[in-house]
């Protein structure tokens, strides 16, 4: 099944110029760019994108990074989008992420890991309305070739 996902560039991918790269791996890797904007969060922002992880211990680190500099949000489209975007994604832990991997290629450590990429079909539903709206998202349904 054809489905969207969200992958959000995090602050240091972002500021050390590896948009394009990301943009690159997701596009050779036949995700299609369906919405793509930057932006920079507010700390308000970002504890509502990442309410979930509230009260874990790395939470209120992860807010402060995450407000600190500019982040991208790019919605993307493939067949079994959600499972096939978080295998090139790799591994939280950049220095576990298999080569290959969006992770491997941009990440740091486990904070400035590059990307962030939606769990599953229900949260990517969440996560994309949370940037973009209908008219910022544009569909390939019928331009395939
Ligand atoms: P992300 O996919 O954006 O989802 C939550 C983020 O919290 C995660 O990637 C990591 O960058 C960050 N994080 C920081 N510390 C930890 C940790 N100990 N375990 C998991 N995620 C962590």
């Amino acid at each position: 099944m054809v489905e969207l996902s969200l992958v959000m560039v995090k602050p240091h991918a972002f500021d050390t110029k590896k948009l394009g790269i990301i943009v690159s791996m997701l596009e050779q890797n036949g995700f299609k760019i369906v919405g793509l904007k930057s932006i920079k969060l507010t700390t308000e922002l970002a504890r509502r994108f990442y309410f979930v992880h509230e009260g874990k211990e790395f939470f209120e680190r992860l807010i402060k990074y995450m407000s600190s500099g500019t982040i991208a949000a790019i919605c993307v489209q493939k067949e079994n989008c959600v499972v096939e975007l978080r295998k090139l994604v790799g591994a939280t832990d950049p220095t576990k992420s298999e080569v290959g991997t969006i992770r491997k290629a941009v990440g740091e450590t486990v904070e400035a890991n590059g990307v962030h990429s939606s769990d599953c079909i229900e949260n990517a539903r969440k996560e994309i309305r949370f940037f973009f709206s209908d008219i910022e998202l544009y569909s390939y349904q019928y331009l395939d070739y």
